[in-house]
């Protein structure tokens, strides 16, 4: 499972990027809008630190008006993923920017039909939203792991994100259910890292290490 950072907020992107696993990133107006930055120049920044898919999201449900901006997007650089409402008009423009070879990612996704109209209409990325799902009583990581058998047993080429994470155990979760992408916020990813017998651990390693090895370069008191 490859992990993302669902956040358009540079300094969080540089400081996980350090981790070295960072594979993508998804935004959408809401994370941008926590920028305070417009739009375009968020997005540029972000494209400017990121060596994988960056999803950018498209503001029209209207079909043409989408294709119109993704065009406009995917002009924007190479690793630009156009994001796509999966609506009537979502499907619409899915597909016709299938055909002119720009990568999609169909978005605010609840149902396991969305998954599959958007994944047929041809979205390379289809986005189930877990942790809303979950808000009003539905089951988010079982719609990703439905997700994920549609599209592998009907061969297409469409990756599933695991989107909408809010804690570590939707992290496990989405990886034990064959989620091939999860994207997470920064603070999901800290925690998720954490383990209070790590630090206990640690702690007492760095204890043992001092009265072992005084003369070591960097723990001389
Ligand atoms: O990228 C979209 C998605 O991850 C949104 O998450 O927390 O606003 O439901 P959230």
């Amino acid at each position: 499972m490859e992990i993302y950072l669902d956040t358009a907020i540079v300094d969080e992107i540089k400081e996980i990027q350090e981790w070295g696993l960072v594979r993508g990133v998804t935004t959408n107006p809401s994370l941008i809008a926590q920028t305070g930055r417009d739009y375009k120049d968020a997005v540029m920044e972000v494209l400017s630190l990121v060596d994988g898919p960056v999803s950018v999201e498209t503001l029209s449900d209207n079909a043409a008006e989408i294709v119109s901006q993704g065009e406009e997007y995917a002009t924007w650089g190479d690793l630009v993923v156009v994001k796509v409402a999966t609506t009537v008009e979502g499907l619409k423009a899915i597909s016709q920017l299938r055909a002119l070879g720009i990568p999609t990612n169909a978005t605010l996704i609840f149902s396991l039909n969305q998954s599959i109209l958007a994944a047929e209409a041809g979205a390379n990325y289809i986005s189930p939203f877990v942790g809303r799902l979950d808000d009003i009583g539905g089951d988010g990581i079982g719609l990703v792991a439905e997700s994920v058998d549609y599209v592998e047993e009907n061969d297409l080429d469409c990756d599933v994100i695991s989107a909408s994470l809010r804690h570590p155990q939707h992290l496990e979760d989405s990886a034990k259910v064959g989620a091939h992408i999860a994207t997470c916020p920064p603070s999901l990813l800290k925690k998720a890292l954490k383990h209070p017998l790590s630090d206990i651990g640690l702690a007492a390693f760095f204890s043992d290490w001092r009265k072992a090895s005084r003369n070591v370069r960097g723990l001389e008191e």
